[in-house]
């Protein structure tokens, strides 16, 4: 499994379609607060995993119920939940697979693709049963909870094995050690322009505004990128960073995320100012 999982993820050829399909996913979902809705930013929290759970579990519901004799109505009601809920789910996961790196793309093309055929499984299942075939309706709908396991198994490798779409800056954060770390003199700190500092071997970014000190993580939580080297903007009257590498705007006071790829908030640290020097803790 292990080899296989790897040939997928080097296979080159995929990119003839994974390439052209994210350039033209990016042309359509241009739309800045769709992609940030899609993306789970006004949740705080990535949208796809949380209605994947949705479809999956109306599927794995109807799967349970076409087992049980007289249940025909719920596991029809099941099925057409999943299905329903299938097109808002792709999207969301389609809309996060296009800001994913080449390796990452590849397998997430055999995951959309893999899910796209167990919702014709499931389409064809509703519609047999609802012309009153349910034994047709629950053979089709078996096949589809075999190919949505095998599309969940492959998602579960896209987060698990490739990081995609996982908050990679929550790890940063259990390398520092619990305890005050002086991290600036606040005189050196400059009105509204962050400054990169660390912490032990950790990377934080130290912003001031006025008397008022925040330090964030500086590596962004959606890839890892710098946001140090990032450009300072205005979001209504706050000032924000920017992530440099694929545009995750976070603010600067409290790490809130305004714009995605990336789902989560950027991580602060709480802080204290101690004879004029800033010192950071754990949350
Ligand atoms: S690394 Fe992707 S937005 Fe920051």
């Amino acid at each position: 499994m292990r080899q296989l999982l790897t040939r997928l993820e080097q296979a080159s050829g995929l990119d003839r379609i994974s390439d052209p399909l994210q350039r033209g996913l990016q042309a359509v979902l241009k739309p800045r607060f769709l992609r940030d809705a899609l993306h789970g930013v006004q949740l705080g929290h990535p949208l796809h995993p949380a209605l994947a759970m949705f479809t999956a579990g109306s599927y794995t519901s109807a799967s349970i119920l076409d087992l049980i004799r007289g249940q025909e109505v719920a596991a029809t009601t099941m099925v057409g939940l999943g299905v329903a809920s299938s097109p808002l789910t792709a999207l969301a996961g389609a809309n996060d697979w296009a800001e994913l790196d080449k390796e990452q793309r590849r397998v997430g093309l055999v995951h959309l693709a893999s899910n796209a055929v167990a919702v014709g499984f499931y389409a064809a299942s509703l519609a047999s049963r609802l012309n009153g075939n349910h034994h047709r309706g629950r053979l089709l709908g078996f096949a589809g909870f075999g190919v949505v396991n095998a599309a969940a198994f492959l998602g579960g490798h896209l987060a698990y094995a490739q990081g995609a779409q996982v908050n990679q800056a929550a790890t940063q954060l259990h390398r520092i050690s619990d305890g005050w770390h002086p991290v600036a003199d606040i005189s050196a700190l400059p009105h509204g322009m962050p400054v990169s500092r660390s912490i032990g071997e950790v990377p934080v970014l130290v912003y001031r505004d006025g008397d008022r000190v925040s330090v964030l993580l500086e590596r962004c939580g959606h890839e890892t990128g710098p946001l140090g080297e990032g450009r300072v903007v205005d979001i209504d009257g706050d000032a924000c960073v920017e992530c440099p590498w694929h545009g995750s705007v976070f603010r600067l006071n409290d790490g809130l995320v305004m714009h995605g790829p990336a789902g989560s908030d950027q991580p602060v640290l709480r802080t204290r100012v101690v004879n004029d020097v800033v010192e950071a803790n754990l949350p």
